[in-house]
C-alpha cells in the first residue's frame, strides 16, 4: 500500500509498507522505538543490552543458556563489568532475557554476540554464528537491521550469514539491512566501555551502513564507518593480531635478555618515553582470554585459503605458547639457586584468571604452568580473589584466602596475573621465593607522579630470591 503523505503527516499504516521497501526508514523507525534483540548475553552482549537500554532502548536479550536468562531475569549478573544493581536497573528499563527465539520476530534491530571459539582442528567454528543466523531467518521481517559482532574472519558477514538469512526469502541490502561491527569490549577496563569506545561499522551496502550507524549513534559517542563488512571484520582482526604479534616480540625479547642481562622492562620503559611510533608491550606467562590466542587463527585460517601461511601469526602463537614452559624453567632455575628441587616444594600460584581483576579463567596461561608443575611433582596452591575453586585436568587445585599467610608459607610464588591485591610492598615482604611474571614489582606505586611515564618498570626489585620475568 502506498501514501501520498510523509511520515510525520501520516498516522496509517503505511509506514510498515514503507519500511519493508526502505530499509534506511526502518533503521530510522528502530532507532526511535528501539526494539532491540540482542543474541548472546555473555562478556559482549549484556554490557551491550545496559548501554542501549540506557539509551531508552526497549532491549531483549536472547540466549541459549537458561541458566544465565534465569539469572539475568531475576537480577543476578554473570558477567564481571556489570553488577546486580546494573542487572537490576536494566529489568527496571524493561529489559527481559529470554530462551525463545519467537522474540525475533518482533525485533527492529537484531544484534548477534554469540561466541566464536575454534574447533578441535583449530580452525573458526562458526557453529553458534550460523545456529543464531539460522533463528534469525526464521523469524526475520522486512526493514530488520541485523548486526554480527562476534569476532571472525573476513567474508564471514556476507558469505556465511547473509546465505542463511535469506533463506527467509528476503534479500539483504534490498529487503534488510545487514552490517559488521567489531565488539571492542575490554572487560574489567574502568575506562573505556560501550558508550566511550568508537565503534566500527560496515554494511553490506552504503545504505545497511548507515542504518547501521545510525543505530550504534544512539549509545555510542563514536561511530566509524568502514568501507564494508569485509573491512570492518579485518580491523578486528589486525587490531588482535597487532597485540598478539607485539606480546611475541617481547616475549621472545624478555627470554634473551635474561640472558645477555639486559634488563627489558627497563628499555621498555625508556623506549616507551618517545611520544610517536612506538607502543609499549610487556612480557608475560603466554596470552589468554577469549581474543588475543584465538582470532588470529580465524585469519590464519583465511590466509591457508590462498594457499599460503600467515607467518607472523604462526610465529607469535610458536612463542607465545612456549611461555608456560619457560616460567616454569626459571621457577626451577630459582628454587634451585637456593637448593630446594620443584618436586618437593611448595608453589603457590598468585592469579589465575588470564587476566588483573576480572573472573575470566577462558585460556588463561596459568592452567598450562599448573599443569606442568603438577606433572613435575610439586604441591600446588592458588590465591585469586574472583576464583572460588579451581580444577587443571579434573584435579581440584587447594584453594588460599588468606594472602599474607599463603605467601608466607609457600617454598615459591609466582605471580601469574597482576590482580589489584598484588601490592609489590606486599609480596617483597612475606614471600620467600618470588617470580613476578607480571612485572608487578616494577610498578611505582599509583600515587607516585603519573606524568613520569610509564608507572611500569620505574621499580626496581633489590631483595634477593625475586626474579621479574
Ligand atoms: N569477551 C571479550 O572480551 C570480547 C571482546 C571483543 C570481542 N569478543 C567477541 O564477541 C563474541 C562473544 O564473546 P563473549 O565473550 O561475549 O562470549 P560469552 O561466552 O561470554 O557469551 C556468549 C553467550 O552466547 C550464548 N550463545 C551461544 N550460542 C548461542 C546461540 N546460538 N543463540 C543464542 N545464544 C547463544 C552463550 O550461552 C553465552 O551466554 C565472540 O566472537 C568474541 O570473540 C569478545
Amino acid at each position: 500500500m502506498k501514501c501520498a503523505r510523509s511520515r510525520n503527516e501520516c498516522e496509517c499504516d503505511h509506514e510498515v509498507d514503507a519500511a519493508a521497501s526502505n530499509p534506511a526508514l526502518a533503521a530510522e523507525q528502530s532507532a526511535v522505538t528501539g526494539d532491540l534483540v540482542i543474541i548472546g548475553l555473555g562478556y559482549v552482549g549484556l554490557p551491550l543490552a545496559a548501554e542501549a537500554c540506557s539509551a531508552g532502548l526497549k532491549v531483549t536479550g536472547l540466549d541459549v543458556n537458561e541458566r544465565v536468562v534465569r539469572g539475568l531475569n531475576s537480577g543476578v549478573s554473570h558477567v564481571d563489568d556489570l553488577s546486580e544493581e546494573d542487572v537490576r536497573a536494566m529489568l527496571d528499563r524493561g529489559f527481559t532475557a529470554s530462551t525463545d527465539p519467537s522474540v525475533l520476530a518482533t525485533a527492529r534491530t537484531i544484534v548477534i554476540c554469540v561466541p566464536t571459539p575454534l574447533s578441535p582442528e583449530g580452525g573458526p567454528d562458526l557453529g553458534a554464528v550460523t545456529s543464531a543466523a539460522k533463528s534469525i531467518a526464521a523469524h526475520l521481517s522486512p526493514g530488520t537491521l541485523v548486526i554480527l559482532e562476534s569476532t571472525t574472519y573476513p567474508g564471514t558477514t556476507e558469505e556465511v550469514v547473509r546465505p542463511i538469512l535469506e533463506e527467509s526469502g528476503l534479500v539483504a541490502g534490498a529487503d534488510f539491512h545487514l552490517a559488521f561491527s567489531p565488539e571492542r569490549i575490554d572487560p574489567g577496563n574502568p575506562t573505556f566501555g560501550v558508550a566511550n569506545t568508537p565503534k566500527v561499522v560496515g554494511g553490506l551496502t552504503p545504505e545497511c551502513g548507515e542504518a547501521a550507524a545510525a543505530f550504534y549513534g544512539r549509545f555510542v559517542n563514536t561511530v566509524v564507518r568502514a568501507r564494508g563488512t569485509r573491512e570492518a571484520e579485518m580491523a578486528k582482526l589486525l587490531e588482535n593480531t597487532y597485540r598478539h604479534v607485539n606480546i611475541a616480540l617481547v616475549n621472545e625479547m624478555a627470554i634473551f635478555c635474561q640472558e645477555l642481562g639486559v634488563d627489558l622492562w627497563d628499555s621498555i620503559a625508556a623506549a616507551a618515553t618517545k611520544p610517536f611510533g612506538f607502543q609499549a608491550f610487556y612480557p608475560g606467562p603466554g596470552v589468554g582470554g577469549h581474543c588475543i590466542p584465538i582470532d588470529p587463527n580465524y585469519l590464519s585460517y583465511k590466509v591457508k585459503t590462498l594457499g599460503y601461511p600467515f607467518r607472523f601469526v604462526e610465529l607469535a602463537q610458536e612463542i607465545n605458547s612456549r611461555m608456560p614452559s619457560y616460567v616454569i624453567q626459571r621457577a626451577q632455575e630459582l628454587l634451585n639457586e637456593s637448593g630446594l628441587a620443584l618436586s618437593r616444594s611448595k608453589v603457590l600460584l598468585l592469579g589465575v584468571t588470564y587476566k588483573a581483576d576480572i573472573a575470566d579463567q577462558r585460556e588463561s596461561p596459568a592452567r598450562p604452568v599448573a599443569r606442568k608443575l603438577l606433572a613435575k611433582g610439586a604441591t600446588l596452591t592458588y590465591h585469586d580473589p574472583h576464583v572460588e575453586s579451581w580444577q587443571v585436568d579434573g584435579q581440584d587445585i587447594e584453594r588460599s584466602t588468606d594472602l599474607d599467610r599463603a605467601l608466607a608459607e609457600a617454598d615459591l610464588v609466582i605471580l601469574l596475573t597482576d590482580h589489584s591485591e598484588y601490592r609489590p610492598k606486599l609480596l617483597e615482604e612475606y614471600a620467600r621465593l618470588l617470580l613476578d611474571t607480571r612485572g608487578v614489582l616494577r610498578r611505582t606505586p599509583k600515587d607516585e607522579d603519573p606524568t613520569v611515564v610509564p608507572a611500569q618498570a620505574r621499580r626496581y626489585v633489590q631483595r634477593e630470591g625475586i626474579q621479574v620475568l
